[in-house]
């Protein structure tokens, strides 16, 4: 059996973990997975999870399974978290998973049992493990423009022009916020646009929500989301606790699809039996730790506060890096970083520059110049600054 197996390609995000772990450079800087760190390097445990696992530890009686679908309070204070009320209850179908990719994969599963031959629309580009799942599941897919190399924002006309080629009942997937790996997002304005045109052409979103209060605060993370939320009549989001609840290894996330409220309980019954099929009951650790932080107002004001004090560190570190930037090359060449969001930016250094920059520099980012700003500090921004000039980017 296993003499046909042949090795697959490496994820071009996680092997740079690998390599960073083995280069012996005390003073290498890793700007590559998605991981938020302080200005010491850490990744810290929030106050509020740990608060919150405290009073799981002092009060959890049990360990027995929840339901097939997770723990009602998680999907019910996630729900409330993601739309704000946008959308009446009875129109949403949720299921706890196994973090944003479990959410991601499960909404991939729950296209290829519903609709087989829908085209998934995905951004170019997109987060690479997107088009990943795609493949494997042997799901059709297509990209849109999404990002304009030159301005390094969104290629907006572009992205509609694409969309209007959607046929009804493909699927768009969307970034919510923070859009990786580019950093750039669609203004309100935009989100609007792209609404009308999934309407028109009867096309399914997807959205794919990683990141919210990572950008500009919770609710303006969300506001793309709910827009779209209120507007179309099927939609689907997979959400992520991993990165504002700084729970990564917990695997927490939920998948959403939202339907007209006649079809809700098959498609909830739909989403409990497929993660029957991969997993059978989701992981509840983490989402029993989420769901007591919202409920719980004073959990819940620790957890916004330190949340946002992560957010605008990372703003701040893109205003730096910017100044700088601009400083050495005196010219507004980078200003597009203190315009993105979220931990990403694409800095547009070619390949062999970003190559240069690990073996050079000792810092690391990804191949299509993907970097993590949240991997920044007040040292390490004019370090970077240089090697980014230096390498001739
Ligand atoms: C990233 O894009 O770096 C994160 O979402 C982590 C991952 O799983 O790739």
């Amino acid at each position: 059996m296993f003499a046909g197996l042949k090795p697959q390609p490496p994820d071009k995000i996680l092997m740079l973990m690998g390599q960073f772990r083995d280069d012996p450079r005390a003073d290498k800087i890793d700007l590559g997975v998605g991981v938020y760190r302080d200005a010491t390097g850490r990744t810290p445990v929030m106050r509020a999870v740990k608060a919150a696992e405290r009073r799981l530890w002092e009060t959890q009686t049990t360990k027995t399974y929840t339901a097939l679908a997770g723990d009602a309070a998680f999907l019910d204070a996630m729900a409330g978290l993601i739309l704000g009320g946008a959308v009446p209850r009875e129109r949403v179908a949720a299921v706890a998973t196994p973090g944003g990719t479990g959410a991601i994969r499960q909404g991939m599963e729950l296209i290829r049992h519903a609709a087989p031959d829908a085209t998934v629309w995905v951004s170019d580009p997109t987060w690479p493990n997107h088009t990943s799942i795609l493949s494997y599941l042997g799901l059709p897919w297509r990209s849109y423009r999404y990002f304009d190399a030159a301005t390094r924002g969104v290629d907006v006309a572009g992205m509609l022009a694409d969309l209007r080629g959607a046929r009804a009942g493909d699927v768009v997937l969307l970034h919510g916020c923070c859009h990786n790996p580019t950093g750039a997002d669609l203004s309100p304005a935009d989100w609007e646009e792209v609404a009308r045109v999934l309407a028109a052409r009867g096309a399914v979103p997807f959205i794919d929500l990683a990141y919210q209060g990572f950008g500009d605060g919770l609710d303006a993370d969300a506001a793309g989301t709910r827009l779209i939320a209120g507007r179309l009549p099927e939609v689907l989001i997979a959400a992520s606790c991993s990165k504002n609840f700084g729970i990564y290894r917990e695997r927490t996330g939920i998948l959403m699809a939202l339907s007209d409220p006649a079809r809700q309980a098959v498609t909830q019954g739909t989403l409990a039996w497929l993660n029957r099929q991969n997993y059978s009951f989701p992981p509840d650790h983490g989402a029993r730790v989420v769901s007591t932080i919202l409920g719980d107002a004073a959990l819940r004001a620790d957890w916004e506060a330190e949340l946002d004090a992560v957010r605008t560190a990372m703003l701040g570190l893109r205003e730096s890096l910017a100044a700088e930037l601009r400083r050495l090359t005196n010219s507004g060449r980078f200003d597009f970083i203190a315009r993105h969001r979220g931990m990403f930016s694409q800095t547009g250094a070619s390949p062999e520059q970003v190559e240069r920059m690990r073996a050079e520099h000792g810092i690391y980012m990804v191949s299509d110049s993907r970097m993590n700003i949240a991997g920044l500090n007040a040292a390490t921004v004019p370090v970077l600054a240089r090697a980014i000039v230096a390498v001739g980017v």
